[in-house]
């Protein structure tokens, strides 16, 4: 029996945007669009299936997205608060939306979603899929640490703007003599701060992963000004944690976090090294907007591809992931099953010791 191939798909963006959306989404509608499918762009992450939003579902053509390969963000917008599940009214009120999604779907002839997003939004999916609408989930999230990938786009490019950002505060601290603390995003996971540290050379790496004591980061700053240095870099994850801000390991995922990693650990470092000038850079959103990297473009690109090729051997309950050289098909189920996060015995956490970066922790 020959396999009926579907006819009309749609496609969103979910939770936190990032550098490569749009190069999915260009990716999907000109190959689904070559093979005859309609693609269908729900904005607004899935608002716009869901009744009284002022987001709307529209057909997206080959004409629209085929500028898109270098635009930063989502053309569809995105919302990290949109979970028909539970969703969040105005007024603080919660309501369970997701049997009004379906109705639109079915009305709209959707056959298949294509969910672009990170745990969140895939969780989300493999409900729909559960509830009868064919989900097909592509992977994002500047943080890096979903399981079921071995990458996400986005990430790189965050580490690229990161990295930037470094390079350019060394040659102020040298200048002025200072202590220069840069705070990146990575709430759970600290795979921004420890790239960037490692590729911008800093001197001290603070992850939520390795809870830092405030007297072994200064023991090791006098061993580094001590040498003839007169400045220093220090990059703070958004969620890295004093030993006594913790109840002994990392906080729950998504938990939440108050702002102000990186002013925190200067004030304690300023208390126990007096004399010392420190500054404090939050980085923020910047890493997440802007011109994707080049292989964040493919990496984004392959996967909108696959996610197509998937649909048409007629998959779903699926997640299109990066397994270099290729781009493999995973369960849906496996994307949110664990978070990733730096394992303070991994071999990239060794290689950065052996540099003489410290961790705060030891
Ligand atoms: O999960 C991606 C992420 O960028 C985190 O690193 C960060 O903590 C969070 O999103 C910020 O979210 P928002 O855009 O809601 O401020």
């Amino acid at each position: 029996m020959t396999m009926r191939q579907i006819r009309r798909l749609a496609i969103n963006t979910g939770g936190g945007d990032c550098s490569g959306l749009n190069a999915v989404i260009r990716a999907v509608v000109l190959h689904a669009c070559a093979r005859g499918i309609e693609v269908l762009g729900v904005e607004d992450g899935l608002d716009g299936l869901l009744p009284n939003k002022p987001a709307v579902v529209r057909k997206l053509t080959p004409e629209e997205v085929r500028p898109l390969l270098a635009q930063g963000g989502t053309i569809l917008g995105t919302s990290n608060r949109g979970d028909p599940f539970a969703y969040h009214g105005a007024d603080g009120s919660v309501q369970d939306l997701s049997g009004a999604l379906l109705v639109r779907a079915r009305e709209l002839g959707i056959e298949l979603l294509i969910t672009v997003g990170g745990d969140g939004s895939q969780a989300i999916g493999l409900k729909l899929q559960e509830l009868g609408l064919p989900v097909i989930g592509v992977p994002k999230t500047i943080d890096n640490d979903l399981d079921a990938t071995v990458e996400t786009f986005g990430f790189g490019t965050a580490v690229q703007v990161a990295t930037d950002a470094l390079d350019r505060l060394r040659t102020t601290a040298e200048s002025h003599d200072r202590i220069m603390l840069l705070e990146v995003m990575g709430r759970d996971a600290g795979w921004i701060a420890l790239h960037t540290g490692m590729a911008g050379g800093a001197d001290v790496i603070l992850l939520p992963e390795l809870a830092y004591e405030p007297a072994v980061v200064v023991r090791d700053l006098r061993r580094i000004l001590g040498g003839g240095r007169r400045f220093a870099l220090i990059v703070v994850a958004e969620g890295a944690q004093a030993r006594s801000e913790t109840d002994g390991g990392p906080r729950a995922r998504g938990a939440k976090i108050h702002g102000g990693a990186a002013q925190r650990a200067a004030d304690r470092i300023a208390a126990l090294l007096p004399g010392v000038e420190l500054r404090v850079t939050v980085l923020g959103h910047v890493q997440r907007g802007g011109t994707p990297t080049a292989y964040d473009r493919l990496l984004a690109t392959r996967l909108g591809v696959e996610a197509v090729e998937a649909a048409l051997r007629g998959e779903s309950g699926v997640l299109v992931s990066s397994q270099p050289p290729d781009i493999r098909i995973v369960s849906l189920a496996s994307a949110v099953a664990r978070v990733r996060r730096v394992e303070p015995e991994a071999q990239i956490v060794g290689h950065a010791r052996a540099l003489g970066i410290s961790f705060g922790d030891r």
